[in-house]
């Protein structure tokens, strides 16, 4: 019989227990779940609820319990619904009667919110520190390539000519974001939930701002009724976690396309490559296109667990079981991802003689209608007579630095033969040089800036 079935003439129906179990998938809460477990036993004792003798053997055995799990040889039972259950049946088993004591004021409600909370909170923690590494691979390859020209695109078409340093940052610069929101989401988790009982808080005196500070909170939970039911710390990590996979799939696109054979920009190291059963000469970057492919589905835990919050009545429901799979899917996704990233990004090979190849002359007719801003001339206006000259190119079939000065000139008077200085794709780069541009001094101040983030 279970540990509620007092009630009930009948066991659980057997379809009815595969359905409503979660020790599937929520063993994994075991230390979490335990720990909580362990504050709350001298919570108890402290509020004269149950003695200190009781106290210290309900704390042995779980210590013995936490035992069993860490070398894999606890022993699940079959009506284990779930690592609650399962601990507490395995310390009356252990320590008697007494362990029976334990759940005084508690419900699994409180409880699976704090043992949740704490392991997000730590989950968070890990996803902090793997994106760090990843910034650090992206600064440190960046570092090198503060020159390397190559072309800059918008709508993947050729634009404008930019460092490759640049093209790196761009992606540190969107991880530090993702760090920001998941320490932002650390920080509203670190809330206790333990002693709000089961909606309406507890009748015993426990010292609820003691056992958060024990248990590594910020602060117990104000509102019982709330704290019960209150999943926001998972929707903010979905979230969190969901934007960040966004970013590493935009990342994994790039570097799908500029691997490419096409465009030839970078080599993956073999070690982040994959073959064809089929095709001897393939190279194809299989975990760039799983990192793009995985998005889609941690996207879905998101939009899917807030579809499971909208409409629940106050209190805990049994909908908010659905947050475990979600969570750790996403987590553990993320987990998996990183690393083979931050590898793939610290192993890259930038082929800079073939970004120098496919920098071509059309990606300097901004900078051709600036030098008519500088001589006086309108942007707007500019703008529209170097649309003529691109055309008149087009038209010899041939590109704008052969224009002869007199096609210019009938274009507009004001080129002069210093237009020449105008093509030189380091210059346009050069120029570039206002904080937050394209250039290597201004890539030096971002590097500067990112590594002083990175320091904290
Ligand atoms: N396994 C449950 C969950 O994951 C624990 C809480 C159950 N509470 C209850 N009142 N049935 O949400």
């Amino acid at each position: 019989m279970s540990l509620w079935g007092g009630r009930f003439s009948e066991p659980s129906d057997d379809d009815l227990r595969r359905l409503n179990d979660s020790i599937g998938f929520d063993q994994v809460l075991y230390a979490e779940d335990i720990e909580g477990s362990l504050v709350y036993a001298r919570a108890l004792a402290e509020a004269d609820v149950i003695s200190m003798d009781e106290a210290e053997t309900i704390v042995a055995g779980l210590q013995r319990v936490l035992d069993e799990f860490d070398s894999g040889r606890f022993a699940l039972a079959d009506d284990d619904e779930d690592i609650h259950t399962a601990v507490e049946r395995r310390l009356i088993e252990i320590v008697g009667a007494v362990g029976g004591k334990l759940h005084t004021g508690r419900s699994r409600n409180d409880q699976v919110a704090t043992d949740l909370r704490l392991w997000t909170m730590r989950a968070a923690d890990r996803l902090h520190d793997g994106l760090g590494y990843l910034q650090a691979a992206i600064v440190s390859l960046a570092e090198q390539h503060t020159e390397t020209l190559m072309p800059g695109y918008t709508h993947l078409q050729p634009a404008q000519p930019i460092t490759a340093a640049h093209w790196l940052m761009s992606f540190f610069w969107m991880l530090d974001r993702d760090r920001d929101r998941i320490a932002s989401a650390r920080r509203r988790m670190s809330v206790c939930p333990l002693g709000s009982g089961a909606l309406a808080g507890t009748p015993f005196a426990v010292n609820r701002h003691k056992i958060a500070a024990d248990l590594g909170f910020e602060s117990p939970s104000p509102n019982s009724l709330d704290a019960v039911s209150d999943r926001d710390y998972v929707t903010d990590l979905l979230y969190a976690i969901a934007v960040c996979a966004m970013h590493l799939s935009r990342l994994a696109e790039d570097i799908l396309i500029y691997s490419n054979p096409a465009f030839g920009f970078i080599t993956l190291d073999d070690r982040y490559s994959t073959g064809s059963s089929l095709m001897p000469q393939k190279r194809n970057a299989d975990p760039m296109e799983l990192a793009r492919g995985k998005t889609g589905r941690l996207i879905g835990n998101l939009a899917g667990f807030l579809s499971t919050l909208k409409g629940l009545p106050s209190g805990y429901n049994k909908d908010l079981q659905e947050d475990k799979e979600a969570l750790f899917d996403s987590v553990s996704a993320l987990e998996q991802l990183l690393p083979v990233v931050t590898a793939t990004v610290g192993s890259l090979q930038i082929n800079a003689e073939a970004m120098a190849k496919a920098l071509t002359e059309d990606l300097l007719a901004t900078d051709l209608a600036d030098y008519l801003v500088r001589k006086g001339l309108p942007f707007r206006q500019a703008h529209h007579i170097i649309g003529q000259v691109v055309r008149a190119a087009d038209e010899r079939q041939t590109s704008l630095s052969q224009l002869p000065l007199a096609v210019l000139v009938e274009v507009s008077d004001l080129f002069e033969d210093d237009v020449a200085a105008v093509f030189s794709f380091e210059r346009s780069v050069r120029r570039r040089a206002a904080f937050g541009g394209s250039a290597p001094a201004a890539l030096q101040e971002q590097i500067a800036l990112a590594k002083a983030i990175m320091a904290g």
